[in-house]
């Protein structure tokens, strides 16, 4: 069919060569602290990734599912504060079902730019979506996004630039790293520019870590794969029977904390290191915060950022929000 609208387009990739973090340093950096820790970027290999996945589809992990429903019924109103005409910066490149779903509640949006550090995870993902909206420009970014990057230009000017940042992974930072990274949208988006993000919201402890202690053990099983993956490119020796995944409501720093507990007294070998665990010793992996709008709101102000609305569920679980940048 010539002419079709199938026809493919060459997605031009902005490669700012982002230093690729290095798994193995890192990895023994965290394992040799006192207190252990790994870093929660690391989940997200092949098989971490489609565990991931299954999280967001269980019936105890009300994030996904719940922030969905609000993009299902609050998108006239996003789509009117984004405005047309608009150039839709995804901080991440995600699942992309998000992103359909914002990109097709819009007025007219002129250009995508998804910014990630996978080379290859976010080329697909953009030739996928550049297939799929052919009035749009995507225009991917290789880069580490916790540092101010570059932008690339449309070939049509947009009315305004939007940072998109879905999923909670706002949460995944503490407060300090949160606001510098909201500093970094800031930039980003510019003068009259605008973030949506979404946020999880403080509610009832027993929801929380029902959510990071599902019944199936998905969330366990995705949080043991870092061993596995440890085991796999860093040559580690993990049994992964001799560590147990646990997840608790930290309430004074407002936020789940998950960790790996030892459940021996062990020596495991990773990129020929001896590690020594004590029985009962945990590994951190991974922060997932949670704010009330108040408290979020006041992060984003010191980061020269006005919360112009939010919207929520019924049950207050979880929020999308829309920021201003602050002259
Ligand atoms: C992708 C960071 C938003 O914190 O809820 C889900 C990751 N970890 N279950 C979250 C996660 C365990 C998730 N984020």
């Amino acid at each position: 069919m010539p002419g079709s609208s199938t026809a493919k387009r060459s997605v031009r990739l902005l490669d700012l060569h982002p230093p690729h973090g290095d798994f193995r340093s890192e990895v023994l950096d965290g394992l040799g602290a006192e207190d252990k820790w790994l870093s929660a970027k690391y989940f997200y290999d092949e098989r971490g990734s489609h565990l991931f996945d299954a999280i967001t589809h269980l019936p105890e992990y009300y994030p996904t599912r719940t922030e969905l429903g609000i993009m299902d019924s609050s998108m006239p109103e996003i789509a009117a504060r984004v405005g047309p005409r608009s150039c839709i910066i995804e901080f991440g490149s995600g699942s992309g079902l998000k992103t359909r779903r914002l990109l097709n509640g819009l007025d007219s949006p002129v250009a995508y730019v998804p910014v990630e550090i996978s080379r290859d995870h976010l080329l697909s993902s953009a030739q996928t979506l550049a297939d799929e909206f052919q009035d749009l420009e995507v225009l991917p970014v290789c880069a580490d996004f916790t540092a101010p990057f570059e932008l690339p230009n449309p070939a049509s000017q947009a009315e305004r630039n939007v940072v998109f940042f879905p999923g909670s992974t706002i949460g995944n930072f503490t407060h300090e790293y949160a606001a510098d990274l909201l500093a970094v949208m800031r930039i980003e988006a510019g003068r009259g520019g605008g973030l949506v993000v979404g946020v999880d919201l403080r509610k009832d402890r027993g929801i929380l870590e029902r959510a990071y202690n599902d019944a199936r053990g998905v969330t366990a099983d995705f949080n043991l794969n870092l061993l596995r993956r440890i085991n796999r490119e860093l040559g580690g020796s993990f049994d992964l029977d001799r560590f147990r995944h646990r997840a608790i409501w930290n309430d004074a720093d407002g936020r789940i904390e998950m960790y790996l507990d030892s459940l021996a007294d062990q020596i495991v070998t990773v990129a020929g290191e001896r590690i020594r665990f004590r029985e009962g010793e945990s590994i951190l992996t991974e922060y997932s915060h949670k704010y009330e709008l108040r408290e979020f709101a006041e992060l984003a102000s010191g980061s020269g950022l006005r919360v112009l609305q939010t919207w929520t569920d019924p049950d207050s679980l979880f929020s999308i929000q829309y920021l201003e940048c602050v002259d």
